[in-house]
């Protein structure tokens, strides 16, 4: 079915959804089988992420499990090299190594209060599949990770610790093997057992993920804040993250969106370059469109067929993206940039060695595009979301 079952004319906010509505982004393009579904879970996130003894579980295991707050770390080495102050939200140091853990936990709490047994999950990178698989094992539920083969070759460290973490594994050879394959997978394992709880891992598909990946993802931003304003005692100049899905962005930039001074900027996967098929920069190359349950922008030709992606990054390698940053981009409240390949392996490497920190390499897109942007700005203050450590990419060598 590919109509929108929220109503039509609700009057929306600036920024933010209301009933899953971005503005005109959103929605929700299901088969009828998960409709039902996806209602009763939207139902229930609303009703219950405000509840005191939730809240206070969910902080009560980012603070005690995954080791939140991450610090605001002032990187002097990369602020001489770049001429300019920069701040690192360190998602990377998080248990499990990325930001994805944050989500994760707010939707296992949500599914065991729901009566769930078994979770469901795509991944790219892998890191969304290690902290699903992590979360799992902590609440003893059984679980699956979809993955495409292409990404299971380029992230073998994430591979072997799902399996270790006791998740099985489903590999899928359908198109070029990456993050879209393995959320067309989990989406088809879905529908046929609709009674699984799927734990969406970044701020994509039908409503009520973007809403709920978003809430759970906040904290990232909240917690910047008041370190920054601790540090600085004002607000930064400039906001950096890479884009995938919207996930790790969404959570830095969501506290400042009404910090109209405070410039906002996104990192694509830009691939080899602007050229459909070897790229994956979906705000900077695509059009508005219905993808995988949403309405977004999509990297898709004039009869709404996506196009083959291609990144370095197999977290960036993705033609979808968030309906919340194709409002923030129709705006202008947010700005997004192709950052390709070659880019994001210098700026690995120079992280690497001037600050001791191997980032993802999903991260170091973020990083790339600060180094370009902020040339000439030496007066100005910038904080980048390092999203995740580059454990799993070291031993591809990527030189
Ligand atoms: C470390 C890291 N950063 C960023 C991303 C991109 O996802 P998102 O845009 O949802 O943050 C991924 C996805 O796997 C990732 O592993």
């Amino acid at each position: 079915m590919k109509t929108s079952i929220i109503e039509n004319g609700i009057k929306t906010n600036k920024y933010e959804s209301i009933n899953g509505l971005f503005g005109e982004y959103g929605g929700m393009y299901v088969p009828p089988v998960l409709e039902g579904k996806l209602l009763n879970l939207a139902a229930f996130f609303e009703q219950t992420k405000s509840q005191p003894d939730f809240e206070e579980e969910y902080i009560h295991y980012l603070k005690t499990f995954v080791g939140r707050p991450s610090p605001l770390y002032y990187a002097r080495n990369l602020s001489e090299i770049a001429g300019s102050k920069i701040y690192l939200k360190r998602e990377d140091l998080n248990h499990t190594g990325s930001h994805k853990i944050n989500n994760c936990i707010g939707q296992i709490l949500l599914a065991k209060r729901m009566g769930a047994t078994e979770i469901v999950a795509e991944t790219g990178a892998g890191q969304h599949g290690v902290a699903t698989a992590t979360a799992a094992a902590l609440f003893g539920m059984k679980c699956k990770i979809f993955m495409g083969a292409t990404d299971a070759a380029r992230q073998k460290m994430n591979v072997s610790r799902i399996e270790m973490l006791g998740a099985e594994l489903v590999l899928t050879n359908e198109g070029r093997a990456t993050l879209k394959d393995a959320v067309d997978a989990a989406l088809g394992y879905y529908i046929e057992n609709p009674d699984v709880y799927y734990l969406l891992g970044s701020q994509v598909g039908p409503h009520p993920y973007p809403t709920m990946v978003g809430y759970f993802q906040r904290v990232i931003g909240k917690e910047a804040k008041q370190q920054f304003l601790e540090a600085e005692g004002r607000l930064p100049d400039h906001l950096f993250a890479c884009v995938g899905g919207g996930s790790n962005s969404i959570g830095l930039f969501a506290d400042f969106l009404y910090d109209e001074a405070v410039a906002i900027h996104g990192a694509e996967g830009g691939g080899e370059g602007a050229v459909f098929g070897k790229t994956a920069a979906t705000l900077s190359m695509g059009k508005p469109g219905v993808f995988q349950g949403t309405f977004s922008y999509a990297l898709s030709d004039e009869n709404g067929d996506v196009y083959p992606t291609y990144s370095i990054a197999a977290g960036l390698d993705y033609p979808g993206i968030s309906p919340q940053h194709a409002l923030l981009k129709d705006t202008g409240r947010a700005d997004y940039h192709l950052v390709t390949d070659a880019e994001a392996i210098e700026a690995y490497k120079l992280l690497s060695k001037s600050e001791g920190i191997i980032p993802a390499i999903e991260s170091s897109h973020a990083v790339a595009l600060a180094l370009q942007m902020l040339k000439g700005k030496e007066n100005q203050i910038s904080i980048i979301n390092l999203s995740g450590r580059g454990d799993k990419d070291v031993e591809r060598k990527l030189l």
